[in-house]
């Protein structure tokens, strides 16, 4: 059983071989650039973990893996964009450093790109099965990302609309990543399914723990302006919670702050972080977080392989619960 660490360098080494030293420059150096950025890598080695359950040779899921982390990233340019996001992952956006057609077009080809690595799985027999869920997926990000631009102009967006959202734009990759992965092993439709809501959960938990540092993290450490997502009116598990226990003083706080345009920056996001501390915002998160971290590993546990080949996502789940970066 390979380790995570064994995981990552098998898969670095494999981006390596794939890179897109191609022309023209102005196409694919942004391509080159944000995926040279790294990230924490956790989707294609959440494909390795899966496939590895089954089978020992990991290689036949490193196109899988490939697939995932370049439609991630294709995401994250576009997400960018549609935030207005100026630093990601310690450094300049690409929409910022090379300019909006240049972010819209290399996102535009890395999600062709992502096809066709997956399309070079083996054996060819597990492609179609592939595809659809790849598909299935994609869509599902799309439509959270939507509703999640939508909900920044809407003031009854509640906890149960946000969870359909991030349910969509997070959590269906992070499910679809582990269920990829085992398609290539030729798994059993049983443990497909276990494994795609172990990973549902933990992509709901990974959300809100991405909502929690954006107003929490250390920006060296977290990679993103910190307060972004309290600037743009997103509703995060943070604002909603705060949204639901609040009283009329406090929701008349939030409402002052999150309407209209504001020119003070530091200001508004020192008020609803004054909020969010006298409603132990905080605390209520990481409780959530708990919940779904617990339901998460319920599921990992029916999945019918013998529970050492488990220790790879038991030890994934686990480091993602507590990271801060
Ligand atoms: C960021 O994902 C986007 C979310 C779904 C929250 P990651 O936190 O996995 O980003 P990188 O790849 O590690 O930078
Ligand atoms: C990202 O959500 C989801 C996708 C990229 C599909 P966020 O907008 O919260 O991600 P970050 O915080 O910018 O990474
Ligand atoms: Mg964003
Ligand atoms: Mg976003
Ligand atoms: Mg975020």
């Amino acid at each position: 059983m390979k380790t995570i660490a064994a995981f990552q360098a098998s898969f670095a080494a494999y981006l390596k071989e794939n890179r897109f030293d191609k022309e023209p420059v102005n196409l694919y150096e942004p391509v080159n650039y944000i995926m040279d950025l790294g990230g924490k890598r956790i989707r294609p080695v959440l494909v390795l973990l899966a496939h590895s359950l089954f089978k020992d040779d990991h290689a036949p899921a490193l196109p899988a893996a490939l697939a995932v982390e370049i439609f991630h990233n294709f995401s994250l340019v576009h997400d960018d964009i549609m935030d207005e996001a100026p630093v990601r992952r310690g450094k300049a956006t690409i929409h910022q450093k090379f300019g909006l057609p240049a972010g819209i077009l290399s996102g535009d080809v890395m999600l062709i790109y992502a096809y066709q690595f997956l399309a070079r799985s083996k054996p060819e027999t597990v492609i179609p099965d592939l595809m659809k869920v790849f598909n299935e997926i994609a869509i599902e990000v799309c439509e959270g990302q939507q509703m999640d631009m939508d909900f920044e102009q809407d003031r009854d967006c509640n906890l149960s609309l946000y969870l359909q959202m991030i349910e969509g734009k997070t959590a269906a990759l992070i499910g679809g990543s582990l269920e990829l992965g085992a398609i290539v092993a030729d798994a059993p439709e049983s443990d497909l399914f276990h494994l795609r809501s172990f990973g549902r959960k933990l992509g709901v938990a990974f959300q809100l723990q991405d909502d929690f540092l954006d107003t929490y993290g250390d920006p060296e450490k977290f990679g993103k302006k910190p307060g972004g997502d309290i600037l743009r009116n997103k509703k995060t598990f943070l604002v909603l919670k705060a949204r639901e226990l609040a009283n009329a003083k406090q929701l008349a706080v939030l409402d002052h702050w999150m309407n209209g345009t504001i020119h003070d920056e530091s200001a508004k996001i020192k008020a609803i972080m004054e909020v969010f501390e006298e409603l132990q915002i905080r605390e209520k998160t990481r409780e959530a977080m708990i919940r779904f971290h617990t339901e998460s590993m319920e599921h990992l546990g029916s999945i019918a392989v013998d529970s050492d080949r488990k220790n790879g996502l038991v030890e994934l789940s686990e480091l993602l619960f507590d990271r801060d970066f």
